[in-house]
């Protein structure tokens, strides 16, 4: 009997396997024993403007996000991709050759040096990152990176499975965020989203609840 995988099937295991491989290694780091499904990816890609010319992404593992991303966005987009574990990186660079994607090995707390060294302006900015997982300096350092990388009028999204860790911090940094909630993961999980006011005095964006 021949049994015939075919090459995705085969990429999706070899993610799973990279995955639980970086998982036992850093699992405060990594915060998920298995990268994001095609939905809740779609949930965070989906909060970036199809038009927009450059979304940082922070902690993109395997490319479960930067996949999505990279369908949602135009030709002559860029995809900046931060990322601590020197394996993901590569993986991210052989799975994806897209020349709109740029694979940079370094922590998310780097993203104002790295966007200013490449000369990008930042549009959005998405997460995988384990927030609940980091100690709060950790927490603020980074948002307020990101906070402070974006554009005005720039969105954030991120993702986890408990409100406790990014929502303060959106509320913090950015005055405000909004949530849903995405069954078809595993874990389930939330994706919070916020916006930086066009102009100082502005409210957050429609649909953003507050709190
Ligand atoms: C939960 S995994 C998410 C992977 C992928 N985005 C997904 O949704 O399937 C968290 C990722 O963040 C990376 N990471 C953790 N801390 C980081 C940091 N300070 N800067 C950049 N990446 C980080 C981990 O190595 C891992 O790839």
């Amino acid at each position: 009997m021949t049994v015939s995988v075919s090459k995705a099937a085969l990429r999706v295991i070899g993610d799973q396997v990279a995955f639980l491989r970086a998982f036992v290694r850093h699992p405060l780091a990594v915060g998920a024993v298995a990268p994001s499904s095609r939905f809740l990816a779609g949930a965070v890609a989906g909060v970036v403007p199809p038009g927009a010319r450059c979304v940082a992404e922070l902690g993109p593992g395997t490319g479960s996000i930067t996949r999505a991303l990279l369908q949602r966005l135009g030709p002559e987009a860029t995809v900046l991709a931060l990322e601590i574990d020197p394996a993901f990186c590569q993986v991210l660079r052989r799975d994806l050759p897209d020349r709109r994607l740029r694979v940079v090995e370094a922590p998310a707390q780097r993203l104002p040096q790295v966007a200013a060294e490449l000369g990008v302006t930042v549009e959005a900015v998405v997460s995988g990152l384990p927030f609940a997982n980091f100690p709060a300096a950790i927490r603020h350092e980074i948002v307020g990176a990101a906070h402070g990388t974006l554009v005005a009028g720039g969105v954030f999204a991120g993702y986890g499975y408990a409100p406790f860790a990014l929502p303060p911090l959106l509320n913090v940094h950015f005055g405000g965020h909004g949530t849903r909630f995405v069954w078809r993961n595993l874990p389930p999980a939330f994706v919070f989203t916020a916006q930086k006011p066009k102009w100082a005095s502005a409210r957050p964006p429609d649909g953003h609840d507050q709190g």
